[in-house]
């Protein structure tokens, strides 16, 4: 089976409304006749209604980077998946790194977030990824296997390939070192496996996306892994001629 490849930027907390609509209307024109190729934005929750309506009728998928898995109640700071569907947002980021390590977010927190997204009509990308210390001491695997059962158990297996998977090395994000092409292709395969492990059809349909310091000067050698069916672009998806480049790269392979 063919999975159409997503390049998904993740804007972090970066830039006004208005620069966001500044380099999505500078994207979408160069990338308009790239029809092989899926183009997201992860954008912070202030910008999301701007970014929506300023891009209504293109291809481009817009997603929050965080929400609560519960539709209302006393959560202060929160945002829900239909706060979300209200404002046409497409999907929504989940289990960053940056959200498991800096602000608390759980597995079990993640098992119940999955779920209702879906049930909400959201698309998910889900983020898994080892840390430098897990993967020196040979426990990448076992950390992925964690990650992957936990946070999809609540999913009906039917529905198990409607998630995108971002596969994303702790300490190659931000770092400006990323995962040789066989380390990657190795946890990529390894993602799929586990996916499989509920359902091969399922497996074959599931995206996993490589993240962690994809640039337009390495995109191709991983996009071209037989198990990469695309990025989740930090630092370089802030710049519209890198992100463009990687984009082009994953049209082509
Ligand atoms: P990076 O970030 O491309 O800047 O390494 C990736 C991410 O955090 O999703």
């Amino acid at each position: 089976m063919s999975r159409t490849p997503l390049i998904a930027g993740n804007w972090k907390m970066h830039g006004t409304i208005e620069e966001a609509e500044e380099r999505v209307a500078a994207v979408l024109p160069r990338i308009a006749t790239l029809e092989s190729v899926e183009h997201g934005v992860c954008v912070p929750f202030t910008a999301l209604q701007a970014v929506v309506d300023s891009t209504r009728g293109s291809a481009l998928k817009v997603f929050a980077q965080n929400m609560h898995y519960a539709p209302d109640g006393a959560f202060t700071g929160e945002i829900s998946a239909p706060m979300l569907t209200e404002l046409d947002v497409h999907g929504v980021l989940l289990g960053h790194s940056e959200r498991r390590t800096l602000f608390g977010e759980t597995d079990k927190a993640l098992q119940l977030k999955v779920p209702a997204a879906l049930d909400a009509g959201l698309e998910v990308i889900l983020c898994v990824g080892e840390t430098e210390d897990e993967r020196e001491n040979g426990d990448t695997e076992r950390r992925l296997r964690h990650q992957v059962q936990e946070d999809l158990e609540k999913v009906p297996t039917e529905r198990l390939g409607e998630i995108t998977i971002a596969y994303e090395p702790i300490w190659a994000i931000g770092t400006g070192k990323v995962a040789t092409a066989e380390q990657a292709q190795d946890a990529l395969a390894f993602v799929r496996a586990l996916v499989a492990d509920r359902s091969k059809e399922q497996a074959e349909r599931t995206r996993i996306l490589y993240g962690g310091s994809m640039k337009p000067d390495n995109a191709a050698e991983l996009l071209a892994l037989p198990d990469c069916d695309g990025g989740l672009i930090g630092g370089a998806s802030l710049d519209v001629e890198q992100i463009v480049a990687i984009i082009e790269a994953a049209a082509r392979s």
